[in-house]
């Protein structure tokens, strides 16, 4: 049976929200951002009009990487609050009509985990064939390693059974051995365990490392199938598990270039992951922010391998890692990190920022809100990190990536209104300085109407009714103008045309329509100011600097003039 003759497709228009629980809002006062924190705040999020939270991890964890370092797939970490609290947290965001994913780590455990300490302990422990091991010297893998300031590469040398075990990730972050049945069954069953809660889908972490088993090649006794019928199982597991709740997703990290990721989904039809995000476009977007010029950005959408009904891009200008860009190339690189990140302290790993959006914009709010803008109109689904929605900056004081995951801030208070505690008994700095709370805050961005919040509370609602913008199929227009991206999005019979300026001064984009009739009318859906089109004679649209405008295109007897 085709999935979507039994799947609610609610996420080809959602708007998902990512949390870090450590850092959202405390409500016990110790220093930690707590479950029942999210919860207080659903409310706030409702009215943004974000109908999907995605929950970074919030399982048991030495925290060596974030919480990405999971000791206790099952669990809860007790400093956020225990399975009651999510339970509470879920019912009230679905009663907001919210749903709620969280992650899911297929590839890695923390060495913590009781697997690993007792796979390390003998070569016979049940669960040492769980990890990925080798007895000869993998000699230099320096390349190959995900975090290369802090590893020399991924095998690390085991002392007490004298084997080598592979880590993509920092080595206290053991792969798993997925091409191993017994940790098959294992993560299925864990995924039913979080379905069970009321969870509506997963991100999955790291997913073409976990399904790589040329890697385990050589190194295990398995047979190898075709590494993505793994990834085809887990998505039937996840259909047939979440039948009785619509549907559940399952939002894939694949940061790899399109026509790779289209294996991913399982072909254009799709029946592996349900939706990836959309790696390559971002990187092309940032190259097109950076020189003012739309071409990086309209060649990566016209390439973009076009998807059936079911699967899914999501697209997002910021998230909790570095702005990655190494699917550039190097020339690529360098010219986005001088734009912006000019100083070393900005950058990681030789391969991208760990910066927020308004401190790459040296606090430009025009330049901000097209950004924003231009996320909520690339075909796909936006999603947003907290804190993106009023314009947090990063602290670079704070080492490595954690720079962007300061606490939320609330308002100019205390703490950024995050946490009563003492400002030394915090889990992490607030972010000082132009970016701090006095400047930045969600209590005074809700009472000014010219605010970032707003102004993405209302693109998320003229989102919310377009549906062109999450379903259709994708055009660029030529508008004789290289900073000016225009492009049309069209779904059963409806079209909308985007234009996003992205330079700094105003300018007039010229264009026509295909099929365009006489008395046309392109309505504004930002503003009062629509024009009508001859039949022939080509549209003059004025943008200003760094100016946007989103035109749905409506007939003269179209009665849907909203
Ligand atoms: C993903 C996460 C990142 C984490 C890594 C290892 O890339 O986004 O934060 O460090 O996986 O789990």
């Amino acid at each position: 049976m085709r999935i979507t003759e039994t799947a609610d497709l609610w996420y080809k228009n959602a708007i998902i929200y990512c949390i870090d629980v450590e850092t959202y809002l405390d409500s016990s006062g110790d220093g930690t951002g707590d479950l029942h924190g999210v919860t207080q705040r659903i409310d706030y999020l409702a009215e943004i009009g974000v109908n999907c939270l995605w929950l970074m991890p919030f399982y048991p964890s030495p925290r060596r990487d974030n919480g990405y370092d999971i000791a206790d797939m099952y669990g809860v970490d007790p400093r956020y609050g225990d399975h009651g609290d999510l339970v509470e947290l879920i019912r009230v965001a679905h009663d907001r009509g919210i749903r709620v994913i969280a992650d899911l780590v297929i590839n890695h455990t923390s060495d913590q985990h009781p697997w690993f300490k007792a796979a390390r302990r003998s070569k016979d422990s049940p669960s040492r064939d769980y990890y990925v091991w080798r007895a000869d010297d993998p000699g230099d893998t320096s390349e190959q390693t995900m975090f290369p300031d802090e590893e020399d590469g991924i095998w690390t040398y085991d002392e007490r059974t004298g084997e080598w075990y592979l880590h993509h990730f920092l080595h206290t972050q053991p792969d798993l051995n997925t091409a191993n049945p017994q940790v098959r069954d294992e993560i299925a069953k864990m995924m039913g365990f979080w379905l069970q809660l009321g969870l509506d889908g997963f991100r999955v972490d790291a997913v073409p490392f976990a399904i790589n088993q040329e890697t385990l090649l050589g190194h295990d006794e398995h047979e190898f199938e075709e590494p993505h019928d793994y990834l085809r199982a887990l998505r039937g597991f996840l259909q047939r598990r979440a039948s009785g709740q619509g549907s559940a997703v399952m939002l894939g990290e694949v940061n790899l270039p399109h026509e790779e990721q289209l294996d991913f989904f399982g072909g254009a039809e799709g029946d592996q992951l349900t939706m990836q995000f959309d790696f390559f476009t971002n990187q092309r977007l940032f190259l097109a922010m950076a020189r003012h010029e739309a071409a990086p950005l309209a060649e990566a959408l016209s390439s973009r391998p076009a998807l059936g009904v079911e699967p899914q891009y999501a697209n997002f200008l910021r998230n909790h890692d570095e702005l990655t860009l190494d699917l550039l190339s190097e020339d690529e690189r360098n010219e986005v990190l001088g734009a912006f990140a000019p100083e070393e302290q900005m950058r990681f790993a030789g391969r991208g920022l760990r910066r927020r959006l308004p401190g790459m914009f040296e606090g430009d709010p025009r330049r901000l809100k097209m950004a924003y803008s231009l996320l909520f109109t690339l075909p796909g689904t936006p999603v947003l990190f907290y804190g993106e929605e009023i314009g947090m900056g990063e602290n670079l004081e704070v080492p490595g990536r954690e720079a962007v995951r300061t606490p939320m801030q609330w308002t100019a208070g205390k703490n950024a209104g995050f946490s009563t505690a003492k400002p030394s008994a915090l889990s992490r700095e607030v972010t000082q300085g132009a970016f701090g709370p006095e400047h930045v805050n969600a209590a005074e961005a809700r009472r000014d109407q010219d605010s970032l919040l707003h102004h993405i509370t209302r693109l998320a609602k003229r989102y919310r009714e377009s549906p062109e913008l999450g379903w259709g199929a994708c055009s660029i227009i030529q508008t004789g103008v290289s900073e000016v991206l225009a492009h049309q999005l069209s779904w059963e019979g409806k079209t909308m045309v985007l234009l996003h300026n992205l330079g700094p001064e105003p300018t007039v984009a010229d264009f026509t329509l295909e099929d365009q009739q006489s008395g046309t009318i392109l309505m504004d859906l930002l503003s009062d100011e629509s024009c009508r089109l001859d039949r022939s004679s080509s549209s003059r649209m004025p943008l200003g600097g760094y100016g946007y405008r989103w035109l749905r295109v409506v007939g003269e007897n179209d009665h849907r003039l909203l």
